[in-house]
């Protein structure tokens, strides 16, 4: 008989510490109404902790381009050099203004896929999505129009449509689709920001959401369709234009405006790993607490290949921090 064979690496587990400095660096600045000032403190605290995760990385989606990202930009080699060789996306905070504002919902994220298995969105910013969780997953179509898609969204979930709860970010782009959603019976679940956590939200038990809509950042539907994956959600999605220009210098580099991106399209490998930690309070997780001597943190941890999703509650002593770190986190 075959010995079992041993489990491989859940490097989703080392992440979690990525996004936990990340998270712990940019909730200091919750609520002060600096959002760069945010985004740079996660971002430093993320680099600092990612150069000692065991993996041979490439950033796919980070900062962006060199000259105007110092760190995490897209192509950086990031990790200890050692196997295995992973795509890494990063979004240090998702809710940048929800951070400096002190609003709920904003997210320290990163996903890791095999090299050259995660969509690259070049100069495509914006993508027209729809998210869905496990019970829907085969039910819903981006190209379909919103009634259709309630109508049997609510017949695989054996609910009404007037018991949906859609997830849409709160843009004038979004005006039609409301009223078409709100026509349709169904409840607008509006954010003003942070559509990872609201795509993952979808996947998740009792959060009230059962379908994201709308065109949001491309980068994020990326990170969002690793974390879907894990969850057994999906999410499809469309690139979408925000003016001529964009269209012309995208399709020149031979991405398609009219083909539709499946979640294996957005991320093709089923071993991927994705690490969240809540900066402020959200819908599955607490954001940072601070406290006299340190602080907790909340982060959901999953894994595509084993389907794990783990929720870890870390506290994180101000003292060992210091100690061990030069990032202030
Ligand atoms: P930031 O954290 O970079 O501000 O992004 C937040 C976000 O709401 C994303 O979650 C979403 O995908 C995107 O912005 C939508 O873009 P826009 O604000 O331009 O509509």
């Amino acid at each position: 008989m075959q010995p079992p064979s041993r489990p491989d690496r859940n490097i989703a587990l080392e992440l979690v510490r990525v996004t936990e400095a990340a998270a712990i660096a940019a909730a200091r600045w919750s609520g002060r109404g600096d959002k760069n000032a945010a985004d740079g403190a996660a971002v430093d605290a993320m680099r600092f902790v990612l150069g000692a995760v065991a993996m041979d990385g490439v950033v796919v989606i980070g900062e962006g381009e060199k000259d105007e990202a110092p760190m995490l930009y897209n192509g950086e080699r990031i990790g200890d050099g050692r196997p295995p060789q992973v795509d890494v996306a990063v979004d240090p905070v998702d809710g940048t203004t929800l951070t400096a504002m002190g609003r709920n919902g904003a997210l320290s994220v990163i996903a890791l896929a095999e090299r050259g298995s995660m969509f690259n969105p070049g100069p495509c910013f914006y993508m027209k999505k729809v998210a869905v969780g496990p019970r829907g997953r085969g039910s819903v179509d981006v190209n379909a129009s919103a009634t259709d898609n309630l109508r049997e969204l609510a017949q695989r979930l054996k609910k009404p449509v007037q018991e949906l709860g859609v997830v849409i970010l709160d843009r004038p782009r979004h005006d039609d689709l409301v009223a078409e959603v709100r026509e349709a019976g169904a409840r607008v679940l509006s954010i003003t920001d942070g559509d990872v956590a609201g795509a993952i939200a979808t996947g998740w038990p009792n959060s009230g959401a059962d379908v994201l809509f709308g065109v949001g950042g491309t980068p994020e539907g990326v990170i969002a369709a690793a974390a879907l994956k894990g969850l057994g959600g999906e999410i499809q999605g469309v690139l979408h234009a925000q003016n001529e220009e964009v269209r012309t210098a995208a399709e020149a580099l031979g991405y398609d405006f009219t083909k539709v991106l499946t979640i294996n399209d957005l991320v093709a490998s089923d071993n991927c790993f994705f690490s969240a930690t809540a900066i402020t309070d959200g819908d599955f997780l607490r954001g940072v607490r601070f406290y006299e001597f340190g602080a907790t943190t909340q982060s959901l941890v999953v894994r595509s290949r084993s389907g794990t999703v783990r929720t870890i509650e870390t506290f994180h002593r101000h003292d060992k921090l210091q100690e061990f770190t030069t990032a202030g986190f």
